[in-house]
């Protein structure tokens, strides 16, 4: 078990507190409270799954962070101009260690506005980045300090959420990395950022953005693919090395199916959580957005080829790395994949009340000539403020989501402030031993989730396709008070 006691004690004094309000009179004063319904048991299943509030060590980790155009020697290594944090693409890796605050002081140099948002972070509302609906955007010239406790070790990452089919394209993304209160004893723990560039004729990042192409498809998927911002990567590994990859699609649009074939290799955690227990590293559909951590043994060298794959699309397959393991044997300590998280089972949530059923569709018209909307609304990409939230939720306890694609499109759906866990696809129930920030939905697909929001505010739920995203696919989800 990875969670501490007194996080467990917090929520489950919480699901105390809302199992005793549900029964009401049903139960006779002293006896124990037993749970009525079926909502009222995924609540108390839920229980020591994450901690409710962050625990500040009072350790306060301070970053610059600049965006600003910059040229840099990129994908095949000729000069590409993009917008960088700090002067890098991918931006530099944050690192901090579960209980610090992480304080940011954001310089924007952009010829444009933008905010910084903090992907699958529960922080506080108004450090969510999001323009208009929890802060004003930051100006050219302008600055903005964040500053927030995670309550999660993980691995997330960062990037604007002013124009973000733009300002993602051109660069603008890093990861975020909470480390455990005690890391595992890896030999070794790199970041591979996944992106996929549309580059022109003359190499340089293709304008405009936001085509009809794009916005009618999956969004815009590029003609390079790259690891860190390079293509043609090479890991070299040493025997008995063990390995913790945190790896992350940063692309606007395309998915990743990663398929590390013969090297033994595990899903440890997903969008940052660990899971119930590791599963193997093949077949995750990793969307825009989504973290995956693996571990990755090498316990003897080898000459075989070692290469991971891209299998998203089964007949066109992209090599994204190739391994070489050689040179001196590694001592590394034996250890127990760090994966052994309380998961809810909610093996019959599905059976909850819907609590609302989000339907994504499209219509022609809007700014771009497609709108894709939820509910029949396409927002407003610089008017969040003005539409209402789409549904409320109530903070701390278990709502049953649906989302219904009734378009023949992919959506990758992703909430801000609240993990969620995979219930059903199609109506078929589904186990996944892990929670996420943002799952697939494929056309015509329904997805059910569960989730149980414990921090208040209005947060976003978009499409994290880019463009779809820009197109109006996007809206606010209120989790109040009950
Ligand atoms: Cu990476 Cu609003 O998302
Ligand atoms: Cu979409």
């Amino acid at each position: 078990m990875r969670v501490h006691p007194h996080h467990v004690s917090a929520l489950v004094e919480l699901v105390a507190l809302v199992v005793a309000a549900s029964c009401g009179n049903a139960s006779s004063p002293g006896s124990p409270a037993s749970p009525t319904s079926v909502a009222d048991r995924a609540l108390a299943e839920f229980a020591g799954s994450y901690p409710e509030l962050a625990t500040p060590s009072g350790v306060v980790r301070t970053f610059e962070l600049t965006a600003a155009p910059a040229e840099l020697r990129l994908i095949d290594g000729k000069p590409l101009q993009v917008w960088a944090y700090n002067g890098q693409v991918p931006g530099p890796t944050l690192r901090i260690r579960l209980g610090e605050t992480i304080r940011v002081h954001f310089t924007n140099h952009l010829p444009q506005e933008t905010t910084i948002h903090w992907h699958g972070v529960r922080l506080p509302n108004a450090m969510d980045g999001v323009p208009y609906l929890t802060q004003q955007p930051v100006p050219p010239g302008g600055t903005f300090t964040y500053e927030f406790t995670p309550k999660d070790a993980g691995t997330f990452w960062f990037h604007p959420h002013v124009r973000a089919s733009e300002q993602v394209e051109r660069g603008l993304y890093g990861v975020l990395v909470v480390e455990d209160a005690t890391p595992p004893p890896y030999s070794r723990e790199l970041v591979w950022v996944l992106d996929d560039w549309l580059l022109d004729a003359s190499g340089q990042i293709a304008t405009p953005f936001n085509t009809r192409h794009d916005l009618a498809m999956d969004g815009r998927w590029g003609n390079a693919i790259t690891i860190n911002g390079l293509t043609e990567t090479v890991l070299k590994v040493q025997p008995g090395e063990r390995i913790r990859l945190r790896l992350l699609n940063s692309a606007n649009g395309r998915m990743f199916t990663p398929d590390f074939g013969e090297l033994d290799a595990k899903i440890i955690a997903v969008d940052g959580l660990y899971l119930r227990a590791p599963i193997p590293a093949r077949g995750f559909e990793l969307a825009p957005g989504n973290r995956l951590d693996i571990d990755l043994s090498f316990d003897r060298s080898t000459s075989a080829p070692l290469e991971v794959w891209d299998r998203f699309v089964a007949q066109r397959p992209n090599k994204l790395a190739s391994i070489q393991v050689e040179g001196e044997f590694v001592r590394t300590p034996a250890f127990v994949s760090p994966a052994q998280a309380h998961v809810p089972r909610w093996s019959d949530a599905v059976d909850a009340p819907i609590a609302h059923d989000f339907r994504l569709n499209a219509h022609q018209g809007g700014p771009f000539g497609i709108a894709w909307t939820i509910d029949g609304m396409a927002m407003d990409a610089d008017h969040h403020h003005a539409m209402p939230p789409s549904a409320t939720f109530e903070r701390g306890r278990f709502a049953h989501v649906r989302f219904t694609n009734e378009s023949s499109r992919i959506h990758p759906i992703h909430t801000h402030g609240m993990f969620f866990r995979l219930l059903a696809r199609d109506g078929v129930r589904i186990d996944e031993p892990f929670f996420r920030d943002t799952v697939i939905v494929h056309p015509h697909e329904q997805v059910d989730i569960g989730v149980v929001p414990i921090d208040a505010g209005t947060w976003m739920m978009h499409c994290h396709i880019l463009e779809h995203a820009e197109a109006g696919m996007m809206t606010t989800i209120s989790v109040t008070e009950p």
